[in-house]
């Protein structure tokens, strides 16, 4: 299921700005990488050009290549509606459908891609996507109330459902715990590390805790001043990232002297 992801001198533009530039980065299959860097630097832009979410925006657009095993997400024939069924993201606020049940919530992603599906298959989509994301036993008995019933911290797992029904290959996160509490912090981080056993995860955070906590490997982005282009400073073993870095600047991220 995981694949493997090779980004190749990708350049980022929003029109003529530069906002991300010259990114080599590979993360490897069924592992969790962690996006670490001071605001502004790119880590959700880069995120975003993973699943061609990034061109949704108007003026925006890559050169250079994001390849999945291999195969460039950005080659001509390739559809971009495709790429996001494969690589699926989680944002930093839960969002789930409000006035949408907790059932349906979890089929949004799967209908919307035009999949026919039976009733007993959804049945068992939910409840499988659910258990995936650690949420079964808490919502089994009100499946029919709405999602914005649920906690933060069971809503953000309600869009890791919702994100996991559609089988993608890879899931994205962007600050998936920002707005949560620690219990509920420290339920996505397990989930985390169960979910690394089926896909490739890639995970930003401005936690240096939870990256060292749930992240097998780390990359570090850093930006010269306002203006200037974020760049992938340094990308190695999350324990290495966080003990023995090659980079000055690194150190002093990790450390809490920046800035
Ligand atoms: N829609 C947009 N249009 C124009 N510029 C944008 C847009 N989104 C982000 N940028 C710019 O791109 C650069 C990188 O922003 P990005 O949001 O990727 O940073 P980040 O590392 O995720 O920061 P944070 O840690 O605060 O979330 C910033 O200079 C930002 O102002
Ligand atoms: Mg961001």
């Amino acid at each position: 299921m995981a694949q493997r992801i090779d980004t190749k001198d990708l350049n980022i533009y929003y029109s003529s700005f530069l906002a991300v530039e010259a990114v080599n980065m590979t993360i490897e299959p069924k592992s969790v990488t962690a996006l670490i860097g001071p605001s502004g630097c790119g880590k959700s832009t880069f995120l975003r050009t993973l699943n061609r979410m990034h061109e949704v925006i108007p003026g925006a657009r890559v050169e250079g290549h994001v390849e999945m095993d291999g195969v460039d997400l950005y080659g001509p024939n390739v559809d971009p509606v495709a790429v996001r069924k494969n690589v699926g993201m989680v944002f930093q606020r839960p969002n789930p459908f409000p006035t949408m049940s907790i059932r349906d919530n979890v089929l949004a992603g799967v209908k919307l891609n035009n999949k026919r599906i039976s009733k007993s298959d959804a049945d068992d989509l939910v409840e499988s996507s659910l258990h995936g994301a650690n949420l079964w036993n808490e919502v089994k008995d009100r499946l029919d109330r709405p999602g914005s019933g649920l906690s933060g911290g069971q809503q953000q797992r309600l869009c890791i459902a919702r994100a996991i029904a559609i089988k993608p290959q890879v899931l994205l996160m962007d600050e998936p715990c920002s707005a949560l509490d620690p219990i509920s912090t420290i339920a996505i981080e397990d989930l985390i590390g169960e979910l690394k056993n089926d896909y490739t995860i890639v995970i930003v955070t401005h936690n240096m805790q939870q990256a060292a906590r749930v992240s097998d490997r780390t990359g570090f982005f850093n930006i010269a001043g306002t203006g200037k282009p974020g760049k992938l400073i340094e990308m190695d073993d999350t324990a290495t990232i966080f003990s023995s870095p090659a980079e000055k600047a690194t150190e002093d991220y990790v450390s809490g002297r920046f800035g």
